[in-house]
């Protein structure tokens, strides 16, 4: 009998640059772990450009890519598998809009909303589906996978 709700499953996190030169580290990561996720591994990066431009090719013909590029490779990020039940809808709800002044406003409690600068700077990333989870989690650390074995 399967029951794939209420298994733990994965998803990638990144603290973004402004994130960092912002001081929200501590801030963002006690969210993470009062909210009942744990931290799997991570990793602190200053992402080159063809590696932001590889994890962001879906977004690769959309006029803000540029501006996106410059602004992932302009200072380190901290990038987490974080697991928990439901944590890739869990995460995206905890940060919230990808407009952070709406955030602000409609979801005021989210970590967007804390840490806001403008919709380019957002503070954090987090997987969108099943699909992009299982796929950023490989790109950064190969050998996690998005769901455990379940043998
Ligand atoms: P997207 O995947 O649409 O948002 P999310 O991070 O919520 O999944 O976009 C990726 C990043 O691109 C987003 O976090 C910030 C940046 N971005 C812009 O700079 N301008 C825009 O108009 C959009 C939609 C996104
Ligand atoms: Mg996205």
């Amino acid at each position: 009998l399967s029951c794939r709700s209420l298994e733990n499953e994965r998803t990638l996190a990144i603290v973004k640059p402004d994130g960092i030169s912002g001081n929200y580290t501590i801030s963002i990561t006690n969210i993470i772990l009062q909210s009942g996720f744990t931290i799997q591994t991570h990793l602190t990066l200053h992402l080159a450009q063809d590696t932001v431009t590889t994890f962001y090719a879906e977004h690769s013909t959309k006029t803000f890519f540029p501006s996106l590029i410059n602004y992932m490779t302009s200072g380190p990020v901290l990038i987490m598998v974080l697991e928990k039940v439901n944590a890739i809808a869990d995460w995206r709800t905890l940060i919230g809009p990808t407009d952070a002044r709406k955030a602000k406003i409609t979801h005021p409690h989210s970590i967007r909303a804390m840490c806001v600068e403008d919709l380019r700077r957002n503070c954090v990333h987090g997987s969108d589906s099943h699909e992009s989870a299982a796929r950023e989690i490989s790109f950064f650390f190969p050998g996690y996978a998005v769901i455990l074995d379940p043998s």
